[in-house]
């Protein structure tokens, strides 16, 4: 069948809310259709050619940010705070790890979330399950977990927000690698990290002034004070999705417009259903999820359907198996794909495949597990003579304490200080730090 924005209607689609008053949801479809796009179509090719880059080995892929953003805490901090982790992240990955560096924020659109139940109890009452702020609201009640089309505005309102001082603070200063010392964040409070960053910062500030003497400024040299930091999200909710796809008025091609990049969720990634079907027809870089389960004839047919002209930079695989399984089922897909011939950027999301409940009922991911996963990654993809690409992580700029272990032994009993997700766990600004570090020695190596 030939492909429009609204023929994923036509498809078995899993995850979708169901909403009481369709006359509202049209309403809401119509106003978001008339609004302007979030990103712009030559911003996504500029990814995909960023994207070419890794997939031949020439950069690293670094994607992160909070599972799912909320209205509560949207404010100007927290975007500045996940923006200087992910920069200091991905200045440690190019000093250290010697390798350019593509920035994704999981930002300005990340609301909607799968669920693997579609009902929640608590005491005896059974309530729809949260699915995101985009969909319903997150208290235990009635009237609040009811699907409300009006909150695909406010979202593409925040977004658009959010959008607007990302693109500020790339360009405005908050990037200059001379800023560097004062990217520290406050609370990075274990000594070594914080020394370690500090000693790195040190050494790019006589990198920089050789370079300066040699005639290489920020007034030659844009890269120096500017950044390029791109979007991207789950493309779960395929209302808001298909009201921000627009043509392309350069090259008439459609593209999301909602985020430079989207990707789909290991839940709704099946080969006939409306997700692949969408993605398939626009023209962004897209991701898609492969969890412990997956086959790798699974991953071929995937392949093929969402990049049939087999191109560097469109596709990402991103791997979130968990550390006690990649082992065993990675090998097998990288081979299969490797013979086939297929570009691919891998990288490996080493949260989702973490997740455990612990005694006291929290969702937690332990940081030696994270570690763990992101270790086997390199290590396979060495064996098997392909590519690790870039990694993909649940994060905040904030002192949360959401996942277990890292350099300030998080317990599982100081879990509750600092809980704040409404969805999963986060690495705080000091673990994402951390393992920014460890993954520089294992890039460098790669
Ligand atoms: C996510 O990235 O938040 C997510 C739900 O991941 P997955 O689809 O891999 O479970
Ligand atoms: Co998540």
């Amino acid at each position: 069948m030939t492909w429009d924005r609204d023929s994923w209607r036509e498809f078995n689609i899993l995850q979708q809310p169901t909403y009481p008053n369709l006359k509202e949801l049209k309403e809401a479809e119509e106003k978001l259709k008339a609004l302007p796009p979030l990103v712009f179509a030559g911003e996504a090719r500029s990814l995909k050619n960023e994207l070419a880059k890794v997939c031949n080995g020439e950069a690293f892929l670094l994607q992160g940010g909070d599972c799912a953003e909320s209205f509560t805490n949207f404010n100007a901090n927290n975007i500045r705070d996940m923006f200087k982790v992910l920069l200091q992240m991905a200045i440690v990955l190019t000093f250290g790890g010697g390798c350019p560096v593509v920035k994704v924020g999981r930002v300005a659109g990340q609301f909607a979330k799968p669920r693997s139940s579609d009902y929640e109890e608590v005491n005896g009452v059974k309530l729809p399950s949260y699915r995101g702020d985009i969909i319903n609201g997150f208290e235990f009640d009635e009237k609040a977990r009811v699907a409300d089309p009006k909150r695909m505005i406010e979202a593409y309102y925040q977004s658009a927000s959010t959008m607007n001082l990302l693109r500020a603070f790339s360009r405005g200063g908050l990037a200059d690698l001379h800023q560097v010392h004062k990217w520290n964040l406050g609370f990075v409070k274990k000594p070594e990290i914080g020394e370690k960053y500090a000693k790195l910062a040190d050494d790019l500030t006589k990198t920089l002034s050789f370079m300066a003497a040699c005639g290489i400024t920020s007034a030659n040299t844009p890269a120096i004070n500017q950044t390029a930091v791109y979007t991207s999200h789950e493309a779960l909710l395929l209302p808001y999705e298909e009201a921000l796809t627009r043509v392309d008025s350069l090259s008439g091609e459609w593209y999301d417009c909602s985020a430079h990049m989207l990707w789909i969720g290991e839940r709704t990634r099946g080969i006939n259903d409306a997700h692949v079907h969408f993605l398939s027809g626009v023209k962004n870089p897209i991701g898609v999820k492969i969890g412990p389960s997956a086959k790798a004839e699974d991953v071929v047919a995937l392949a093929n359907k969402l990049n049939p002209e087999n191109e560097a930079g469109r596709l990402n695989v991103i791997i979130r198996m968990g550390a006690d399984k990649i082992g065993e089922n990675l090998p097998k897909i990288l081979r299969e794909l490797k013979r086939e011939g297929l570009n691919i950027v891998y990288s490996i999301d080493p949260m989702h495949g973490n997740t455990v409940k612990t005694s006291n009922n929290y969702k937690t991911r332990e940081f030696s597990k994270i570690l763990s996963e992101v270790r086997s990654f390199f290590e396979i993809h060495k064996a098997e003579g392909t590519r690790a690409g870039g990694v993909h992580l649940e994060m905040t700029g904030k002192d949360v304490t959401e996942c277990t272990g890292g350099a300030l032994n998080i317990t599982e009993s100081s879990l509750k200080e600092r809980y704040e997700t409404q969805c999963d766990p986060r690495l705080n600004a000091d673990q994402a730090l951390e393992l920014a570090f460890l993954m520089a020695d294992l890039v460098k190596k790669a």
